[in-house]
């Protein structure tokens, strides 16, 4: 609905989508502001009632798209009203294709949230941007894996959900966590992005003002100094090294849920490494020996975890052609812990193979 001629200066127009919130099919009310948006959601009744109200005496502009059909209601100064329908010409058959395929495909996050347009995913008419094809794809994967955690864990029916992103950077996956709570779950939240550099900080502040989000905000710091409590979900993708180990122990020591970490360049195992002389003619080829690098550094935080009263999982994020960071270790709180001797035993013999004398999350849960 467009061509608002009302009380509230700033309102440009409202794009109305469909929605189901617990079970209810509701019309979602997006107000843009000049400067922010604002989100409503309203039953149908409401809504056909909102319609009535507000068509002709604040909005004198309606669009309605389908996937195909468009049509253009306007209201004249002297109230007369003009209706045009016609076939929805922006979609070509492809498009048509490729949209209910994507549609079908990433159910899990839609296309036409604000958090989307504003970092640059979609463009004003909720479309994919390509060159962020790869990112709304992550985005939704990543969704979607957490979604089946939040369901193990019953994190959905909690009254509040506290969730750190450690190495947040532009916050792609920040956002889209905090709007999956908010939005699809309805469940209120705190999510605080974590990262070094001042300027992605500011810039991802500066992001959620404009969206008037409220439960979001991002701290310049190092994950290695931060300080926190009671963390729900804590998330680390593709923070460097040892930064995953520092998040990992800050998930355990707080008690978190669910830990979520893609981790990044495994740089402290690969030099204490010793590998059979047996291996040697494998190993000497150098992305062998980085595979296998990676391969125990992750492994040794999966058993860790597990050892620290967690189920963990190591597995491909997304495939191989998205991103070459494409490894998850997620790790699920157990309602019951385990008795851990043989997982520590575990441990100290896969370090003993390799001479590894440290790994970082191990010294950091043997001194806290
Ligand atoms: C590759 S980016 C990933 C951003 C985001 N998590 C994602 O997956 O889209 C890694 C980010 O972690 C930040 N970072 C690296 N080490 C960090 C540390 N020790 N503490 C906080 N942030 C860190 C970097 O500045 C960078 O922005």
């Amino acid at each position: 609905m467009s061509k608002y001629k009302g009380d509230e200066p700033d309102l440009n127009r409202i794009t109305i989508r469909p929605v189901v919130l617990k079970n209810q099919h509701l019309l979602s009310f997006l107000y843009e502001y000049k400067t922010n948006h604002i989100t409503k959601n309203l039953t149908i009744e409401q809504s056909i009632a909102f319609f009535q109200a507000e068509l002709g005496n604040h909005f004198f502009n309606a669009h309605l798209l389908s996937d195909e059909w468009e049509m253009q209601l306007s209201v004249t100064k002297k109230g007369k009203v003009l209706m045009k329908k016609y076939p929805n010409k922006n979609k070509t058959t492809q498009d048509k294709t490729n949209a209910s395929h994507d549609r079908a495909k990433n159910r899990f996050v839609e296309q036409d949230r604000p958090y989307l347009r504003e970092l640059g995913v979609t463009d004003a008419r909720s479309n994919v941007i390509p060159a962020m094809s790869r990112k709304w794809k992550q985005i939704n994967k990543f969704i979607e894996v957490l979604s089946r955690a939040i369901d193990n864990t019953g994190l959905a029916n909690h009254q509040k959900v506290h969730i750190a992103d450690f190495g947040s950077g532009k916050a792609y996956l920040t956002f889209a966590v905090h709007d999956y709570f908010v939005d699809k779950l309805q469940v209120k939240t705190e999510v605080t992005g974590v990262e070094l550099r001042q300027n992605l900080v500011d810039l991802c502040n500066k992001t959620a003002h404009k969206l008037s989000l409220e439960g979001i905000k991002f701290e310049q710091g190092d994950v290695q100094h931060f300080k926190a409590q009671g963390i729900n979900i804590m998330i680390a993708l593709h923070a460097c090294d040892i930064a995953t180990d520092y998040a990992i122990h800050m998930g355990i020591r707080t008690g978190a849920e669910i830990i979520m970490c893609s981790p990044c360049c495994h740089k402290q195992i690969r030099p204490q490494m010793k590998s059979p002389t047996m291996l040697a003619p494998l190993l000497q080829h150098g992305i062998h020996m980085g595979q296998e690098a990676e391969m125990v550094t992750d492994g040794l935080r999966a058993l860790l975890l597990e050892a620290n009263g967690y189920d963990t999982q190591v597995f491909e994020f997304i495939s191989l052609e998205h991103t070459s960071k494409n490894k998850m270790i997620l790790a699920q709180k157990r309602k019951q812990p385990r008795d851990n001797t043989a997982i520590l035993a575990q441990i100290q013999s896969i370090k003993e193979f390799y001479g590894i004398k440290e790994q970082c999350l191990e010294s950091l849960l043997m001194s806290s």
